[in-house]
C-alpha cells in the first residue's frame, strides 16, 4: 500500500516523500534522507562502513503542483529543471512515468530537464537508487541524502551549469576586471566584462560576496586573487596565508549523510573556533551548500572530486571507460563549483596507486596521460585554479618518472612526503593534504600513559586522550606543527580529521596492523581521528590545535578533562601526567591550591615515562607537561601566562555522585539555527560532570519540533541514533539534535532513573 504524502511548494522538493527499501513497505520520510543511519547497527560486521545497513535499493516518490506563476512561465515557453544535490547511488528519475535519466556517481549533483514531462498539477516524481554497485572505504550513506529542487525559468535563461564568473585583480588591488560567460537558452554564448574600482576583496576575515544578474537570475561571486608559490606557499590578495586545514568526510555524525545546513554550519563554526581556515572535502564532491557556507564564512576549500577513480567510489574497477567516466564527472564538478570564491584548487583524486598492468587496482591508477587529459578538461571549464591530487605512494617518484609534471600542485599525505617529492620536482607547488592521523577518545586516559605512538589500550579496546597516539603511517599533531613551521614552501596542512566520522575505526578494528583480533561485536564503528568526536564535542586534541592555530582567542585547557582517578587498574591514587594546552607561553599548575611548578614552552624536553626515544620531545614546544602528579581528590588548576601576564585559567574538579541532568544549547549552534545540538550531562550536586556516568537518558519534546537524532560520541556504541526516545550517556554526556518545525515554545526534557531531570527551552 502506498502511503500518502503531502504537497509542498514547487521550488524545494525536499520535505516529505514516500520511501520503500528493498521492495518493503512504503512509509513517509523527510528528505534529505539517509535510510542507513536508522540502523540497526550490525555489530557482527566489520566497522569500516559503520556497521550500518547502507547496501540496498531504495525507491522514493512524491507529488507536487506548480504555482500559478510557474504554470504561466511554462505556458510562455519556459523550462523546468529538476536539481538533485546528490543521491546515493546510481539514481534514475521518472516524472509522470517518463524516464528523465540520472547520474553514475553518488556524490555528484545533477540537473534534469523536466519540461516535456511536467504538468500543472499532480506531478508524480519517482527516484530509484541502489548502492549495490557502490563501494567505499567509509560510511557513504544511502538514498536521497541531499536536497531536491525544481526551477521553472522563462524561455530565455542561463542554461544550467554554463555560468562562469572570473575576476582578475590588478597587482595593486585597486581594481578588478570581472568577466561573465554563459550560454543563453535562446541567445547562445554570451560574454561581457566590467571593472570594479576599489573592490572589496574576499578574504577569511571579510568574506564579501558580490551578486550579479543574468537573464533575470542572481549569481554570487567573490573578488580575490590567490597564488601558490613553490618556495613560499599560499598567498591570498598578496599576503602569505598558512593553510590550517582539516579533512572532513560528508557525514554529519548522528544525522548520517542526510544533509542539514545548520548541522554543517555548526561543524564549520566548531572548526573555526579551533582556528582552521581551510577545508579539504575528502574525498568527494561536497554538498553544494557546503561551498555556499564556506563562501560566506571565509573558509578556503580544496575541492576534491574522487577518492579513487575505481573502487573507492563506484565499484568500476577495470572499467574500460575509466577516462571517459572520470573526465565527464570532473567537468560536471567544475561547472558546478567554479563560481565559489572559497574554492582554491581542484583535486582529481586521493591516494591512487601508480599505474601498472599487474592488477585491476593498478590499472585504474595514476598515469601521466591521464593527468594530462583530466587537467586539460578541467582547465577548459575553469582556467583560474590549479589542478592537483592528493598522493601517498612515494614509489611513483622513481617508477613513473615525470608522472606529476602535468599537475599544478601536488598534495602529499603523511610523513612529510612532500619533502622527497620536492627534491624530485623542485618548482612544483606542494601541500600537506593529510597530516596528523592522530587517535584519541573523549574522556579516556590510559595509565601508565602510552609511551609509543601505537600504544593503544588493546586490552580494554580504547584509545587514550593524552594525544600520544597516531596511526602507524602518521604522527601526533606536534610533529606536524614543527614541520609546518620549518617548511614555509608548503602551503599548509590538512589534519586527518577535524571531526570523527562513521566508519574507518582505526585502530579499534580487527587486523594485523593494529594487533587486534577479537570478537567483532566488541569493536568500533566510527573513527578516532577527529579533533572532535562524532557528535562534534571537542576532544582534548581540539584544544591543542586551538592553542596553536587560533590567534584571536586565548586557550587554557587542562588534560585530563576530569579529576576522578582514585583507583585506576586496581591502583589507588596513581601518579599521572597533567598537560596544559595553552596559547600562552607558560603556566603554573596547582593541586588543591599547592603549586606544582611552572612550565614554559621550549623548556628542555622531559621524557614521557617509559619512553625510550625522543619521539615526544617535540611536545615541549607546544604543550606544557607535568609528569608524576600523585592523584588526590579535589581540584587541579592551571593559570596560563604570556610574557608574565596571566591570560586565563582552567580548573578540573573531582566529581561526586551523579545527582542531576544538565542541558545546554551547544556553543557552536549558529544563533538562528533551526536544527540545534543540545548537550546533556550528568553532574554532581556541585555541577561537576560525572566522567563515568553511563545512565540511559529518556527524552521528550513539547512544541513545534522534533528530536531528529541522539548520540554520545562513543565509537563502540550500538544504540541507534534514530531511536530518539532514549540514549545512554558516555563519559557523562550525550547530545540530542532538535529541529524546530514552526513558531512557538519548544521544550526538550530529559530524565534518567534517580537523577533529577532537566528541561531546556529551544530558541
Ligand atoms: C589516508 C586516506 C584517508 C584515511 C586516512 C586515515 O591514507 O587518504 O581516506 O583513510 O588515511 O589515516
Amino acid at each position: 500500500m502506498i502511503a500518502a504524502v503531502f504537497l509542498a511548494a514547487a521550488s524545494s522538493l525536499s520535505g516529505m516523500w514516500s520511501f520503500s527499501k528493498d521492495g518493503g513497505e512504503w512509509r513517509n520520510v523527510r528528505v534529505p534522507h539517509d535510510w542507513a543511519i536508522e540502523g540497526p547497527f550490525n555489530p557482527k560486521t566489520a566497522g569500516w562502513q559503520g556497521k550500518l545497513p547502507w547496501k540496498g535499493e531504495g525507491r522514493y516518490w512524491r507529488t507536487f503542483d506548480l504555482s500559478a506563476a510557474d504554470r504561466a512561465t511554462l505556458a510562455d515557453g519556459g523550462r523546468a529543471y529538476l536539481a538533485f544535490d546528490g543521491v546515493m547511488a546510481s539514481p534514475r528519475v521518472r516524472l509522470n512515468g517518463k524516464d528523465l535519466g540520472g547520474t553514475d556517481y553518488g556524490y555528484m549533483s545533477f540537473t534534469l530537464d523536466a519540461t516535456e514531462a511536467i504538468r500543472g498539477a499532480s506531478n508524480l516524481l519517482e527516484v530509484a537508487c541502489s548502492t549495490k554497485l557502490h563501494s567505499s572505504r567509509w560510511y557513504p550513506g544511502a538514498g536521497l541524502y541531499r536536497d531536491v529542487s525544481l526551477k521553472v525559468v522563462p524561455k530565455r535563461h542561463v542554461l544550467p551549469g554554463t555560468m562562469r564568473i572570473s575576476a582578475e585583480v590588478a597587482d595593486d588591488r585597486s581594481a578588478a576586471k570581472v568577466t561573465v560567460r554563459y550560454v543563453s537558452s535562446t541567445g547562445g554564448e554570451q560574454e561581457y566584462s566590467f571593472n570594479v574600482h576599489k573592490p572589496r576583496l574576499w578574504s577569511m576575515d571579510d568574506p564579501f560576496l558580490y551578486t550579479l544578474e543574468a537573464e533575470g537570475e542572481s549569481f554570487r561571486y567573490g573578488i580575490r586573487s590567490f597564488r601558490f608559490d613553490p618556495d613560499r606557499g599560499f598567498f591570498l590578495n598578496g599576503v602569505r596565508v598558512q593553510l590550517q586545514g582539516v579533512d572532513l568526510h560528508s557525514d554529519l555524525g548522528p544525522l548520517g549523510m542526510a544533509y542539514d545546513r545548520d548541522a554543517m554550519r555548526r561543524q564549520l563554526l566548531l572548526m573555526k573556533d579551533m582556528g582552521f581556515n581551510a577545508l579539504r572535502t575528502s574525498h568527494n564532491c561536497p554538498c553544494p551548500d557546503v561551498l555556499d557556507l564556506c563562501d560566506e564564512m571565509g573558509v578556503f576549500v580544496w575541492d576534491e572530486c574522487f577518492d579513487n577513480w575505481s573502487r573507492g567510489a563506484t565499484g568500476r574497477a577495470a572499467d574500460a571507460n575509466l577516462e571517459d567516466y572520470v573526465e565527464a564527472n570532473l567537468r560536471e564538478f567544475v561547472r558546478r563549483d567554479r563560481n565559489h570564491p572559497c574554492v582554491f584548487a581542484w583535486s582529481i583524486g586521493n591516494e591512487l596507486p601508480g599505474w601498472s598492468d599487474k592488477d585491476d587496482w593498478h590499472r585504474c591508477g595514476m598515469r601521466r596521460d591521464r593527468f594530462e587529459r583530466f587537467r586539460a578538461a578541467i582547465r577548459e571549464e575553469d582556467a583560474t585554479r590549479p589542478v592537483g591530487i592528493a598522493c601517498c605512494h612515494l614509489d611513483t617518484l622513481d617508477e613513473l618518472p615525470g608522472l606529476y609534471k602535468p599537475l599544478d600542485i601536488v598534495g602529499w599525505n603523511y610523513g612529510e612526503k612532500y619533502v622527497p617529492f620536492r627534491a624530485k620536482y623542485p618548482g612544483k607547488c606542494v601541500l600537506y593534504t593529510e597530516s596528523a592521523s592522530a587517535l584519541s577518545e573523549v574522556g579516556y586516559y590510559e595509565l601508565p600513559v602510552a609511551a609509543h605512538k601505537e600504544g593503544y589500550s588493546r586490552d580494554v579496546l580504547r584509545v587514550g586522550s593524552y594525544d600520544h597516539c597516531a596511526a602507524p603511517w602518521s604522527d601526533i599533531p606536534d610533529h606536524e606543527f614543527a614541520r609546518m613551521e620549518r617548511d614555509a614552501f608548503c602551503g599548509g596542512e590538512f589534519v586527518w580529521t577535524g571531526i570523527d566520522y562513521l566508519g574507518e575505526p582505526t585502530p579499534i578494528a580487527n587486523g594485523a596492523t593494529f594487533g587486534i583480533s577479537t570478537n567483532e561485536e566488541l569493536l568500533a564503528r566510527s573513527s578516532y581521528f577527529g579533533a572532535a568526536d562524532l557528535c562534534g564535542l571537542p576532544k582534548d586534541r581540539f584544544w591543542l590545535y586551538r592553542s596553536h592555530w587560533n590567534k584571536s582567542a586565548e586557550t587554557v585547557h587542562v588534560v585530563p578533562d576530569h579529576w576522578n582517578f582514585a583507583r585506576v587498574h586496581g591502583r589507588e591514587s596513581p601518579e599521572l601526567p597533567v598537560y596544559v594546552y595553552t596559547s600562552g607561553d607558560s603556566a603554573e599548575l596547582f593541586l588543591n591550591g599547592r603549586s606544582l611548578g611552572v612550565r614554559r614552552k621550549g623548556d628542555a624536553p622531559e621524557r614521557v615515562p617509559g619512553c625510550t626515544n625522543d619521539y615526544y620531545d617535540v611536545c615541549a614546544r607546544y604543550r606544557l607537561r607535568w609528569f608524576g602528579v600523585r592523584y588526590e581528590p579535589g581540584e587541579i588548576r592551571a593559570v596560563a601566562y604570556r610574557g608574565g601576564k596571566a591570560i586565563g585559567e582552567d580548573t578540573v574538579r573531582t566529581a561526586g555522585e551523579a545527582a542531576r541532568l544538565a542541558l545546554s544549547d551547544d556553543l557552536y549552534n549558529a544563533p538562528d539555527a533551526k536544527t540545534r545540538f543540545v548537550r546533556v550531562e550528568a553532574v554532581d550536586a556541585a555541577g561537576t560532570r560525572c566522567p563515568f556516568a553511563a545512565d540511559r537518558v529518556a527524552f521528550a519534546i513539547s512544541g513545534p519540533g522534533e528530536i531528529v537524532a541522539v548520540g554520545n560520541g562513543n565509537p563502540r556504541g550500538y544504540d541507534s541514533f534514530k531511536d530518539v526516545a532514549s540514549h545512554p550517556l558516555h563519559c557523562g554526556r550525550c547530545v540530542a539534535v532538535v529541529r524546530r518545525t514552526g513558531g512557538g515554545k519548544l521544550v526538550l526534557s530529559a530524565s534518567s532513573g534517580n537523577l533529577a531531570g532537566a528541561s531546556i527551552e529551544i530558541r
